[in-house]
């Protein structure tokens, strides 16, 4: 079966909502809205991803729309991540296009980085051109993985890596 990347849909189910709950809900910046969340609100969030997917405009004003994704290796979930279709000036600063994240007992065995070079095809397929990522400074195996995959850093501020790649 190997490594598949497929997208966040109304029909995911448990296993992938315990994956969730295996990763903090804040890691690194990569958010994770549904830890601690009943599996109710787990089927209310994947609704509304699904509808936040298929958006064009910005969504109250500030939104913009998204889609999410899921990794899998040999049918086992291992990582979560999400796409923005485009940015504002607020994500160009602080979010950029691509956030991802493999569950902790999947770490350090070369999957982040074939997650990344995956997200950056969905990337492709969105439209999108040129995609950013913004790392913090002290996230090594994310800059590792980023810049294994063709990524050119922009610049480095004290607190964040920002870097580019064509997708
Ligand atoms: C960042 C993350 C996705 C990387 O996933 P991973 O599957 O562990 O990464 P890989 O195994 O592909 O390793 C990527 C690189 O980091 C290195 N690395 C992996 N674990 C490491 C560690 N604990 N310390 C230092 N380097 C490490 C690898 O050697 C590799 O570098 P190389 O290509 O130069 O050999 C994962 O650590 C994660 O989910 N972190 C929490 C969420 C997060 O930070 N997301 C990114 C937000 S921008």
């Amino acid at each position: 079966m190997g490594i598949e990347i497929r997208k966040r849909s109304i029909d995911d189910g448990q296993e992938l909502y315990e994956m969730l709950q295996e990763f903090p809900a804040d890691e690194n910046g990569l958010l994770n809205t549904m830890k601690d969340k009943s599996y109710s609100e787990y089927q209310e969030w994947l609704k509304k991803s699904v509808w936040e997917s298929e958006q064009t405009e910005l969504m109250n004003g500030w939104k913009v729309p998204s889609t999410g994704y899921w990794l899998f290796e040999d049918g086992i979930p291992v990582g979560f991540g999400s796409v923005r279709h485009f940015l504002t000036d607020a994500l160009l600063q602080n979010g950029g296009h691509i956030g991802y994240g493999i569950r902790p007992s999947a770490r350090s065995r070369g999957l982040g980085t074939k997650f990344l070079s995956l997200l950056l095809a969905e990337s492709k397929k969105l439209g999108i051109g040129k995609a950013l990522v913004t790392i913090q400074n002290h996230n090594i195996p994310s800059i590792r993985s980023a810049l294994a995959n063709g990524g050119k850093i922009e610049k480095i501020t004290e607190v964040k890596h920002y870097i580019w790649f064509e997708t």
